[in-house]
């Protein structure tokens, strides 16, 4: 890896390491610079020109602040690839007018002091002050004495070959306005941010479909309204097909969402995990629409992705979670999915609402034929009440705790799902795999016998989903082969569905309400985040900050 010759060279140069971290090298490859300058005889090497020398041996993407006891009063912060805000408050100024921001003193004009802040989030920011200016891949801040500037450097050498001679050009922009309330980021009555978030679903997916579905009226016609796709649609249903782009979560929300997009848009739907696209340089099309997924705009993978589909032509949809991030400005349409800020690790309301915008991109794109009417209407009627089967499913809580306290012991859980669950069986095993930090696997339950049945023994919890749709008869040959080899079984099934999927009795049963098949997994996840939010308080992890991971994966 890059930061190991970087690291080499530092070492060979006398300088020691504590960790094995890349993030070390940086603040040494500075003081590296810093010296050498020096020893050049240039004392005169101001701190930017440093940060700059820094950032030009640097790969990848990054979100840094620089502070040296060598430029006391001043401090640097630049970017590529990550997030990078800086908020900006003027004390005794709550008028947020979009004004334009130029190289500023800590007074402000009208001769209020200003308080200013570097964040990579704007959770972060928000309960100080909701003006922001979004920080430019080459920029670099630099706080001196009272004043703050904007620089922005190319890439290019100075003339004599030295970036350090290279002259920057200095930045004016408008203030940004966080469109966010503080509310959003208190717990409320919730011991835990996945757990308010899990329980303000009805909410979540009610603010996703505002002003997007319409029923009645004077044209009686039940319709979906997607503005910000409004003028690409005649494209996108073009296509010669449509490739969903995503990681974790997010690209088992496009999994889940696929089949009725094939259903309905006729459309050939192919799937792509970010980084695997970019590993196998994989085939991308002028005449494909390629639709990014990401709650945050800003995984560094589906970034990449994204650049690499622009360069191969294609149309760029993006569906986020986050106005103004990287993926919701550089896709040439797209829709916000509203879902209010998520701040758990484990994504589970940005999850339920990026399935229901995917389902309203299938109706909006899907033609609106005679045929595929009353289908389409049945969909439109259940997103309306799908808040409501929401509600009714979080009844299930103490249900989950029960279940939770049973397999709190357990090394391994297995899921198995088909169709539309699929995507359910691969996100409730995530769920338990990232915050319950135990081993669980979404299993295609069509592969069963492929491996899988190996596993089946009295003592393994396995999860089977079979609630009613068109795999519901496939799903209850499953459970049977399972109960044959003594598998010990959970099964989730539609509300009423008990005694045929699980004739006799002998396994466990969690039962749901019914919605259209279509919309089964933003249903049928619920139990899994509530399994996975009890199992992992009751083993005493860390449910909003598992191990190891973070909410944006912003490098690669
Ligand atoms: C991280 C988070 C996951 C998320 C994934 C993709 O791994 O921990 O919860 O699903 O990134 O993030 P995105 O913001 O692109 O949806």
């Amino acid at each position: 890896m890059y930061f190991q010759v970087l690291k080499e060279t530092l070492v060979r140069h006398g300088f020691t390491f504590e960790s094995e971290t890349d993030t070390e090298v940086i603040p040494k490859l500075a003081k590296f610079v810093f010296d050498k300058a020096n020893e050049e005889g240039d004392q005169t090497v101001t701190f930017s020109q440093v940060v700059l020398e820094v950032m030009r041996h640097l790969e990848g993407a990054y979100a840094l602040i620089f502070k040296s006891r060598h430029y006391p009063n001043e401090l640097i912060a630049c970017k590529r690839g990550s997030p990078l805000l800086l908020g900006v408050k003027e004390l005794n100024d709550d008028v947020c007018n979009g004004s334009a921001f130029h190289d500023a003193k800590f007074l402000s004009k009208n001769g209020n002091p200003k308080e200013l802040f570097l964040s990579s989030d704007a959770n972060a920011i928000i309960e100080h002050t909701k003006k922001v200016l979004v920080i430019e891949d080459g920029e670099v801040v630099h706080l001196k004495e009272g004043g703050v500037s904007i620089l922005k450097f190319n890439n290019d050498k100075g003339r004599n070959g030295d970036s350090l001679s290279a002259r920057p050009a200095s930045v004016q922009r408008a203030l940004s306005i966080l469109e966010m309330e503080v509310e959003q980021i208190n717990k409320g009555k919730y011991k835990h941010y996945m757990q308010k978030e899990i329980h303000e679903q009805p909410e979540s997916l009610t603010t996703t479909m505002r002003g997007r579905l319409l029923r009645g009226g004077s044209c009686k016609a039940k319709t979906v309204l997607l503005g910000g796709l409004k003028d690409h649609l005649k494209t996108i249903r073009r296509s010669r097909r449509i490739v969903f782009i995503g990681c974790g979560t997010s690209y088992n929300a496009a999994l889940a969402a696929r089949p009725i997009l094939e259903e309905l848009s006729g459309v050939p739907v192919t799937m792509e995990i970010a980084s695997d696209l970019l590993d196998r340089q994989g085939p991308i099309y002028r005449e494909d629409t390629a639709v990014f997924v990401s709650q945050s705009g800003e995984t560094a993978d589906t970034l990449l992705a994204l650049e690499y589909t622009l360069e191969n032509g294609a149309l760029c949809v993006g569906i986020t979670n986050t106005v103004g991030s990287v993926i919701a400005r550089n896709t040439h349409c797209g829709v916000h999915i509203n879902a209010g800020c998520e701040i758990g690790v484990a994504s589970t309301k940005a999850y339920t609402s990026q399935i229901v915008v995917m389902a309203m991109l299938a109706l909006a794109i899907g033609g609106d034929t005679i045929t595929k009417q009353e289908r389409r209407e049945a969909i439109i009627d259940g997103l309306f009440d799908l808040p409501n089967k929401i509600r009714e499913v979080l009844k299930l809580d103490q249900e989950m705790k029960d279940l939770a306290k049973l397999l709190i012991a357990e090394q391994s859980l297995l899921v198995f799902g088909r169709g539309y669950n699929y995507a359910t069986a691969l996100e409730g095993a995530l769920k338990v795999k990232e915050v319950a930090l135990m081993h669980s696997e979404g299993i295609l339950a069509g592969e069963m016998k492929h491996g899988p049945l190996a596993l089946v023994d009295e003592n393994l919890p396995i999860v089977v989903i079979a609630t009613h749709d068109a795999c519901f008869s496939k799903q209850q040959s499953v459970i049977q082969q399972l109960r044959a080899r003594k598998g010990r079984l959970i099964v989730m099934c539609s509300k009423g569905d008990a005694a045929s999927v699980c004739p006799g009795g002998g396994c466990r049963v969690i039962e749901v309400p019914q919605v259209e098949d279509c919309l089964q997994p933003v249903v049928n996840i619920v139990p899994f985040q509530l399994l996975a939010y009890h199992l992992t308080v009751l083993r005493g992890y860390n449910v909003d900050q598992p191990r190891n991971l973070a909410k944006s994966v912003t490098t690669q």
